[in-house]
C-alpha cells in the first residue's frame, strides 16, 4: 500500500447509515476485527474483547432492548449485515480511549474493504440494565464488560460527502 492509499482511505471513510441486503463474508469480518484488536491498548493490558455478530435476530433483540430503555420503539442499528461490539471491562476513560482506537482502526479497514460502518452510542450506560445485559449475555460479553458503542457494518446503499471539519489544526514552528 502507498502513503496514497491510506491517505485516500482516511478521506473516503464515512458514517454509513443505510445498507444494501447484502451479506459480508467472514473473512472480510475478521480483517476488520483483527485491524480493530492491532491497535494499542495501555501498557498492552488487552483486555477488550471483540463481539462480531451476523445473526439478525440477535441483532435486532438488542437493538429492540435498547429501543426499550430509551422509550424510542423504533430503534434500529439502521439494518446492518453485522455489528461488532468492542466491551471492555470497565468505563474509565483509558477504556474508553481503548475503544476508540479499535474503532477507528475497523472504520479504516471497512473503508479500504469498500464497505461502510456507523457508531451508536446509545448503549453506553446501558449494559447493566437487565434487558440489554440479558441479549450481551447470549453474545457471549463477559459479565464485567460494558459497551461504549454499537457498530454497524455493511455494504453501504448510500454514499454521503464529507462533511468539513472546523477543529484547528495549529502548527508552531
Ligand atoms: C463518540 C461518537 C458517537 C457517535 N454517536 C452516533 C450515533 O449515536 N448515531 C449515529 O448515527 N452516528 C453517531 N456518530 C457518528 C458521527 O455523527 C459522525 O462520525 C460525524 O457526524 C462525522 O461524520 P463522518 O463519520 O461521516 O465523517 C458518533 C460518532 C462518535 C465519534
Amino acid at each position: 500500500m502507498t502513503s496514497r492509499d491510506f491517505f485516500e482511505v482516511v478521506g473516503k471513510r464515512r458514517s454509513i447509515r443505510a445498507y444494501t441486503n447484502d451479506e459480508v463474508s467472514n473473512e472480510d469480518l475478521m480483517k476488520i476485527a483483527e485491524a480493530g484488536r492491532s491497535s494499542p491498548t495501555s501498557v498492552n493490558q488487552q483486555s477488550r474483547k471483540f463481539t462480531v455478530v451476523k445473526n439478525k435476530e440477535l441483532i435486532t433483540e438488542l437493538a429492540q432492548a435498547i429501543g426499550r430503555e430509551i422509550h424510542d420503539y423504533e430503534y434500529d442499528f439502521y439494518d446492518p449485515a453485522a455489528i461488532i461490539l468492542v466491551s471492555v471491562p470497565g468505563a474509565g476513560q483509558i477504556s474508553a480511549v481503548e475503544v476508540g482506537l479499535a474503532v477507528q482502526s475497523m472504520w479504516l479497514a471497512a473503508a479500504a474493504l469498500d464497505l461502510g460502518m456507523a457508531w451508536m452510542h446509545q448503549i453506553n450506560g446501558l449494559c447493566d440494565r437487565k434487558p440489554v445485559r440479558k441479549v450481551l449475555d447470549k453474545l457471549g460479553l463477559p459479565k464485567h464488560h460494558i459497551c461504549l458503542s454499537v457498530m454497524a457494518l455493511g455494504v453501504p446503499a448510500e454514499t454521503p460527502g464529507p462533511k468539513p471539519r472546523t477543529e484547528e489544526i495549529n502548527l508552531v514552528e
